[in-house]
């Protein structure tokens, strides 16, 4: 454990940089050097669980100096170095134009339950206000968002999205030319992913609670009710319940490949507890499905798409992990979530923070100073 966190520190301070009078954390100098929003989320998190908590407010604050004037939270803010980045993301500002999973109040949550710190608070509290404003309006068709870019969803090259682009176009084998195509507005992108609306109901509770905290009630009545009726219609729209799991939804229709996203209703919180038991018994610790020896793969093991050493198409991925622990810790499936940590834990200390993981022998893949794999530290 002390060889691990010494690395960690060891990462982060190459990671970390002080730009126009921002400091902020890089997930990877080696191949992300500039700021990602839900990176950015997570370092809080990590930080907070560090005991740095001016790190974990500066994470937050630098984010959202990055946000647009309607109340968009971009995915990334280059600061100075945006002529060094191929995407055209049609805009001047020094930023992208699409958003990522909305994990910024519950790290904001986080802060205010460490220190009780109000004028924090109170300094974020309107932007964040904004920011979940915008997503209702910019994001939602009634209640549940959808996402305009696999990049939105914070899981590239998902499976998933490959259904949305093979129906336009069945003979095409890569996603890469849809993604500019989207950018450029010649290809439409409209599906409503589960990850992102479970963690975007989890921030609604979130939003409601940090209302609450600062004094404005009515504000936090009103995130209640938005959170009752958003978590009404993920029920009635993603589950199938002959299965008993929630799916992607793409023109009406459910995208019906079981990914790690399953789990991610136990993050939200919105199942029964007998749900959450069947879920975790029937699918997550199935071991010809999810429960490798590093899980949990981002694809289950039965699917065409499984591939276990790919970006996103079946490979382990920390923060994955970290949303599943939670979901568990809130069912108070202590003795599960304990196996899970040690099951991540062993895998960074078998091959370092890397991006993400061989799901079946643990290899490291993709860069191997990356930050979010410190999330190890938050399970707890
Ligand atoms: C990749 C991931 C995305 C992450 C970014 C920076 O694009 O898919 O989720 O935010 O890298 O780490």
């Amino acid at each position: 454990m002390e060889n691990l966190l010494k690395a960690f520190h060891e990462i982060l301070r190459k990671n970390q940089r002080e730009i126009e009078g921002y400091r902020f954390t890089v997930p990877s100098s080696k191949v992300y050097p500039f700021q990602w929003l839900w990176d950015s989320c997570f370092h809080s998190i990590i930080y907070l669980s560090l005991g740095e908590v001016e790190r974990a407010k500066e994470e937050i604050i630098s984010i959202l100096a990055g946000q647009w004037e309607n109340g968009m939270i971009p995915h990334m803010i280059y600061r100075g170095s945006f002529k060094k980045h191929r995407v055209k993301w049609n805009t001047t500002k020094n930023t992208s134009s699409i958003t990522q999973p909305p994990m910024i109040a519950y790290s904001v949550e986080r802060i205010y339950r460490k220190t009780d710190d109000k004028n924090f608070m109170e300094k974020v509290f309107e932007r964040l206000d904004k920011y979940y404003s915008w997503l209702r309006t910019a994001r939602g068709d009634k209640y549940l968002l959808y996402i305009e870019h696999p990049w939105e969803s914070g899981q590239d090259d998902l499976p998933v999205w490959d259904q949305v682009y093979r129906k336009e176009d069945p003979s095409s084998k890569t996603l890469r030319s849809y993604k500019i195509k989207i950018l450029k507005g010649s290809f439409r992108f409209k599906v409503k992913s589960v990850l992102f609306n479970s963690v975007y109901l989890r921030n609604l509770r979130s939003m409601s609670f940090l209302a609450s905290a600062i004094g404005l009630s009515e504000k936090a009545l009103a995130y209640k009710q938005i959170y009752k009726l958003t978590e009404e219609e993920f029920r009635k729209d993603l589950l199938d319940t002959e299965m008993g799991v929630f799916f992607a939804l793409h023109e009406n229709k459910h995208i019906k490949i079981k990914t790690a996203n399953i789990f991610l209703p136990l993050f939200a919180k919105m199942l029964k507890t007998e749900e959450a038991k069947q879920l975790i018994e029937k699918y997550l610790l199935n071991e010809d499905l999810f429960w490798t020896k590093y899980p949990v793969p981002t694809v289950s093991i039965d699917e065409h798409s499984f591939q276990p050493n790919r970006y996103w198409r079946g490979s382990t991925w920390i923060n994955i992990n970290w949303f599943i622990y939670k979901g568990l810790k809130e069912y108070n499936f202590d003795d599960i979530a304990e196996e899970l940590r040690q099951r991540s834990f062993s895998l960074v200390s078998k091959s370092g923070f890397h991006e993400y993981y061989n799901s079946i022998n643990g290899m490291g893949r993709g860069p191997d100073d990356f930050v979010w794999s410190g999330l190890i530290f938050d399970m707890n």
